[in-house]
């Protein structure tokens, strides 16, 4: 009766990996339970989801082939543009998020368009405007920029108002560390940089007054929810965030958050389901209005019982 934070199937997203083909469900090696799944599968997967009452999933593609420039983030049949129609036409009201970014696009696997090595932060983002209209064209109810370019949340509002898409909101990545707890997903989303690292766009982890700053940004551009990523290690950040702007905010709890309690609970160290939902009450009680998690399904059905 006196609990001051509730954990609610409500407040969790569920990531999935899209893949190109047909009957394919791969499980990821370093996230145990995540998993690649071809159209087919992926709508099934959904459909459980949606049966445990999770009420949205983020989407993540696996292209058929990569480019210097990424094009495959925004073609027309591209494996996103195609897996958000699937999406829509067997679940018209389910809510399918996309997250926008180059990395799994580009054969050199950073998050821009480079040149001589070096990422240019304003060539992406027309880039990045173009991928969300795209996306947004193709069903996708709320986009989630993730390249942390500077200024991308302002061009993606403005191409979606002037496109007639100005009631699809954005979910910024706002404060995004350079983590190393995005080991296991780099994996899962082949999306690791051929060469460098992310620490020209991504934030220093040692930085929180810098996270504050993004935060500020992102919202006089637009965004309509901000979110922290990764969600454990950045606990603080989260609760700063939540006490100074008082906005919509989600928490990410990356592919490693999710590979550690995996990997200890395989080994009988920890008990899985009271390790992952201390966590994600940890991560609500700390600020965040919703928790991106590889554990939304378990954790949706750990809760209902
Ligand atoms: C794309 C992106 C990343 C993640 C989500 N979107 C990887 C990265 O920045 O390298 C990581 C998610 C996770 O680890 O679960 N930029």
């Amino acid at each position: 009766m006196v609990r001051e934070t509730r954990l609610n199937t409500d407040n969790l997203v569920y990531p999935l990996f899209v893949v190109p083909g047909k009957n394919i469900k791969e499980e990821i090696q370093s996230m145990p339970g995540s998993f690649h799944l071809s159209l087919d599968n992926l709508v099934k997967e959904i459909k459980e989801a949606k049966n445990l009452e999770i009420p949205a999933i983020m989407l993540f593609g696996l292209p058929k082939h990569k480019d210097e420039k990424g094009s495959q983030a925004y073609a027309k049949d591209g494996i996103i543009q195609q897996a958000v129609r699937a999406i829509k036409d067997a679940l018209p009201d389910y809510m399918v998020i996309t997250d926008v970014c180059l990395c799994q696009y580009t054969s050199h696997g950073h998050c821009g368009i480079l040149k001589e090595g070096r990422l240019l932060n304003d060539s992406t983002l027309q880039t990045l405007a173009k991928i969300a209209l795209s996306q947004v064209e193709s069903g996708s109810d709320m986009v989630a920029p993730s390249a942390m370019m500077d200024g991308q949340v302002r061009i993606i509002r403005q191409t979606l108002d002037e496109n007639g898409q100005g009631n699809i909101p954005i979910m910024a990545y706002s404060a995004k560390y350079a983590s190393s707890f995005y080991g296991p997903f780099r994996e899962a989303a082949d999306s690791a940089p051929q060469f460098g690292d992310r620490k020209s766009y991504q934030m220093d982890p040692a930085n929180i007054e810098e996270a504050l700053r993004e935060v500020e940004l992102d919202l006089e551009e637009g965004a309509d929810i901000v979110m922290v990523k990764p969600a454990l290690a950045y606990l603080d950040v989260i609760s700063r965030v939540k006490q100074e702007f008082n906005v919509p905010l989600a928490a990410y709890s990356v592919s490693g958050e999710y590979a550690m309690v995996k990997a200890a609970a395989a080994k009988g160290w920890v008990d899985e389901k009271r390790v992952a939902l201390e966590v994600l009450t940890s991560i609500r009680r700390a600020g965040a209005d919703i928790i991106l998690t590889y554990f939304a399904k378990e954790a949706a059905e750990w809760l209902a019982r």
